[in-house]
């Protein structure tokens, strides 16, 4: 079925409602840092058994799952039983995707900033993981707020990356995430977060007209506009709604057929409730969705914590978020329904 997709088609049901993107993407470096947290050695076996339990969790892969973002190691892995991961993601009804980005360097001349790599050979990999299975794509960028930072340097040179993946993307036959990540890491505070992330999306949607990218057959994964997570002054789910939409509807084109948020550090319930409170203020043009990573798996990893007794426990927890989730696509998830579960 999803074979016959055009890539339009394949934006569309990445951001389909009731539905979001499961972020499994994490390098072996971050996954191992998640498997520190719950005492489990991270090997090949460990990552697989991992990631088995969560694309065979049925129930939330059917109903609350569009698509999932996999990692080079990942696209290529089999099942226990020899099945390829991403043939059990797409027989649940959800696409594979994969990041394609090398990660992060420092940036000459920039102290504290980043540039992602992983531009050269990027159309000759895209085709190998189309052939592999994968319909879309992810690239993420990084922008720190901080003393002096961001330069105009890193966001340019960053949205530049982007379009240049974008193009490739498409041209390739894979639908582009473009991610441009505000980091919340610091002590900034909201306002701040709101006129940098506003800076970056202008710059990023100059790029990707620049490299003359059809925003119809991409979606954009920004962070939402958020006090950082030292900063004294947190505001309220409400705020966070309303100045992200705010910055969204002055940067972002209708073309763009939906905008799937990453969850950047906020805990599972705030990412819920913000997702769910701008869902109600619409109407709005674009899907908002979520494509997250740690707000989808914080829960399952720990109720799985490397056991296989534990797998089932681990799969409830995933359901749960998926479901939170899910109606939060829909505008219609609340604190009552998030205890009555
Ligand atoms: P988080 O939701 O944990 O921020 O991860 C999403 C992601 O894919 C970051 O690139």
């Amino acid at each position: 079925m999803t074979k016959t997709l055009t890539l339009e088609q394949v934006a569309e049901a990445m951001v389909a409602p009731g539905k979001g993107i499961l972020a499994a993407d994490e390098s072996t470096g971050t996954i191992k840092k998640r498997f520190d947290s719950i005492k489990v050695e991270s090997t090949p076996d460990t990552r697989r058994d991992y990631r088995e339990m969560l694309f065979r969790s049925t129930e939330a892969m059917k109903n609350h799952i569009s698509g999932v973002i996999l990692y080079d190691e990942t696209i290529r892995q089999k099942a226990k039983d020899g099945t390829p991961l991403p043939k059990i993601i797409e027989a649940a009804g959800a696409l594979p995707g994969i990041k394609v980005d090398a990660g992060t360097k420092p940036l000459p001349f920039c102290p504290g900033e980043l540039i992602t790599e992983g531009l050269d050979g990027l159309g000759k990999r895209i085709a190998e993981y189309v052939s592999l299975g994968a319909k879309f794509a992810k690239w993420r960028a990084v922008i720190d707020i901080g003393k002096n930072m961001p330069s105009y340097n890193c966001i340019n040179a960053n949205a530049q990356a982007l379009a240049r993946y974008a193009a490739l993307c498409v041209e390739g036959g894979l639908v582009p995430i473009v991610e441009p990540e505000v980091l919340m890491d610091g002590d900034h505070d909201i306002d701040t977060c709101e006129k940098v992330t506003e800076w970056v999306l202008k710059e990023v949607y100059a790029q990707l007209y620049y490299a003359k990218v059809p925003l119809e057959k991409t979606v954009l994964k920004p962070n939402m506009v958020i006090a950082g997570k030292k900063c004294a002054n947190q505001t309220s789910w409400q705020d966070v709604a309303q100045r992200t939409l705010k910055v969204l509807k002055q940067c972002v084109p209708p073309a763009v057929p939906g905008i799937a948020f990453l969850s950047g550090g906020q805990s599972d319930e705030d990412a819920t409730a913000h997702l769910s409170l701008m869902n109600q203020m619409g109407p709005l043009p674009w899907r908002l969705s979520f494509s997250y990573g740690r707000a989808l798996q914080a829960a399952p990893l720990k109720a799985w914590g490397g056991k296989p007794e534990n797998v089932a426990a681990g799969q409830r927890a995933f359901a749960h978020r998926a479901r939170m989730n899910g109606t939060a696509t829909l505008g219609k998830w609340s604190a009552e329904l998030e205890k009555a579960a």
